[in-house]
């Protein structure tokens, strides 16, 4: 039985103060689910903030949006996996669709020089994997196709390619504390969410990625989907068998909406 994991990735939203609001403003819905993971991944400067109420303590998990893989070191600009568990980090989200230079929502002054800051790659993904489990902090690691990807027939392709290598090396023992985020690229931020019926096709076929890479472990690995869930396509998607939980970019951004997801996840 796999437990539900719903996890808020607020991107590049919300200072410190307005993080400490939302917080309080779901605590206590999640508290009356306590057979489901609920986890808000803040923005670096306000995980502090998000992690200091005590309501929020027990109800919520604390998770970042990145991190480096080295533990300490001239890195300008870059955190540390050590940093993040002092802040109360459990979770990690690594290899985000956007932070591969891949959006959702075409962003017209990103020119190719200005996308590669956003570098991130198969090989940088398997680095931070790592280090997320060297230090005992639980990776989200995502993959998902472009709209060319899938118009190509290349889904079931691409995820498999960015799973195998991106976990390359990884135990079976570490990978039961894995959780793995289908998010198709072109649902991201665009309103346009993915049919559930082919998300959980997309996720049996992961599973089966997993299997190979991890053996019977692989039943037991969280699969979530993101890409525009709301309040009301939470629970088509929810209930279906493959899909353990939903990373929510926008729509955790507001309690009521984010509230609501917690709540259709099915009770199994
Ligand atoms: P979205 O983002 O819910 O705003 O589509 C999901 C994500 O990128 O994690």
């Amino acid at each position: 039985m796999r437990r539900p994991i719903i996890a808020g990735n607020w991107k590049m939203n919300k200072t410190a103060a307005e993080a400490r609001v939302l917080i309080q403003q779901i605590a206590p819905a999640a508290a009356t689910r306590p057979d489901v993971d609920v986890v808000v991944c803040p923005p670096f400067t306000a995980l502090h903030a998000a992690a200091y109420p005590d309501v929020a303590r027990a109800a919520v998990q604390l998770g970042a949006q990145d991190m480096f893989w080295k533990d300490t070191g001239a890195y300008t600009g870059e955190v540390a996996p050590g940093m993040l568990l002092k802040l109360g980090c459990r979770y990690v989200i690594i290899g985000h669709s956007e932070r591969r230079g891949r959006f959702g929502v075409l962003e017209p002054d990103f020119t190719p020089e200005v996308l590669s800051v956003f570098g991130e790659t198969d090989a940088t993904v398997q680095l931070k994997t790592h280090a997320a489990f060297r230090h005992g902090l639980t990776p989200i690691v995502c993959c998902g196709e472009t709209l060319g990807e899938r118009r190509a027939g290349r889904t079931d392709a691409v995820v498999t390619q960015q799973l195998e290598h991106g976990l390359e090396g990884v135990s079976a023992d570490q990978a039961r504390n894995l959780v793995i985020a289908y998010e198709p690229v072109w649902a991201i931020g665009t309103g346009e969410v993915c049919d559930p019926e082919e998300a959980n096709r997309v996720c049996g076929v992961i599973r089966g990625a997993l299997g190979r890479q991890f053996g019977d472990v692989a039943a037991s690995i969280r699969i979530q989907y993101g890409g525009s869930v709301k309040a009301t396509n939470a629970a088509a998607i929810l209930s279906r068998e493959e899909i353990d939980g939903a990373l929510v970019g926008g729509a955790s951004l507001v309690a009521e909406e984010f509230n609501q997801i917690v709540a259709a996840a099915p009770r199994r």
